[in-house]
């Protein structure tokens, strides 16, 4: 349910400067998540052995830290969660036509456009190291369509962080807020009225 924040008739002065949102494990796994991709990335093409174990090892760690945010998306602190901020189509629609018309509120948690961004972010990641997990399999080893089909999930997945980076950026600009310094303190602005904060 979308709940916008009523106007606030307490007084600003006992209001604390910021507010907790992202706990200490959602940012954790946040920039663990970014360095293991971009690490994979950059050893993707290498042809030495040590480089080729680093991809493996650095693809490896995105695949556990995709599968421990998707249980803490389950069991974690209220903005980490999956129901807190995943929108039905309507509700994100919605939030799509207000943002064309530069009209749309700020969130304290994901937004619904920047939700579905991040469940497309985990389920390609997670197909994208799965299929480089089976290719070294004896079972799948050589086999040249799964090769491509890794290829194509990895390329997929760097062009969705792209522009996950540009509607971050977007946000950031339409509401003055700086988030990516919120993903590595925790920390924003509080809630004022019209913004929202979707209960789950
Ligand atoms: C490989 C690249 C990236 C991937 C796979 C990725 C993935 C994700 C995921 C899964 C989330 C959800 C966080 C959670 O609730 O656990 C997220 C959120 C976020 N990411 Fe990234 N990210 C990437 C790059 C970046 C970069 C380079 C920045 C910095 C500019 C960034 C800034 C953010 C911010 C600020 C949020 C929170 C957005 C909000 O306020 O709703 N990400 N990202
Ligand atoms: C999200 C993580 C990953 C990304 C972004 C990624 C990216 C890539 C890319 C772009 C290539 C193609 C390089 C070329 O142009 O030839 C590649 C190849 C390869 N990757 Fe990954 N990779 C990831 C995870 C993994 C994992 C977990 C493994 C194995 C444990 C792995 C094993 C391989 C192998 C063996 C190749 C060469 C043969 C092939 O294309 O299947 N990768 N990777």
């Amino acid at each position: 349910m979308n709940t916008p924040v009523p106007a606030p008739d307490a007084q600003p002065s006992t209001q604390p400067a910021m507010v907790k949102v992202w706990d200490v494990l959602v940012r954790l796994l946040h920039w663990s998540l970014v360095s293991a991709v971009l690490l994979a990335w950059v050893t993707s093409e290498a042809d030495q052995p040590l480089a080729q174990q680093v991809h493996e090892w650095a693809g490896l760690t995105a695949l556990a830290v995709i599968a421990l945010r998707l249980v803490w998306g389950v069991i974690g602190s209220r903005h980490a969660r999956f129901v807190q901020f995943v929108r039905n189509p309507r509700t994100t629609l919605h939030y799509a036509q207000q943002m064309l018309s530069l009209r749309e509120p700020r969130h304290i948690g994901h937004n619904p456009l920047g939700a579905w961004m991040i469940v497309a972010l985990l389920t390609v990641g997670m197909l994208a190291a799965g299929s480089g997990w089976l290719s070294i399999t004896d079972r799948f080893w050589g086999e040249e369509w799964l090769a491509e089909l890794h290829e194509f999930l990895a390329n997929l997945l760097l062009s969705l962080a792209a522009i996950h980076v540009c509607g971050v950026l977007f946000a950031s600009l339409r509401h003055r807020e700086n988030l990516p310094r919120a993903m590595l303190s925790g920390r924003k602005r509080p809630p004022a009225a019209g913004d929202v904060d979707n209960v789950d």
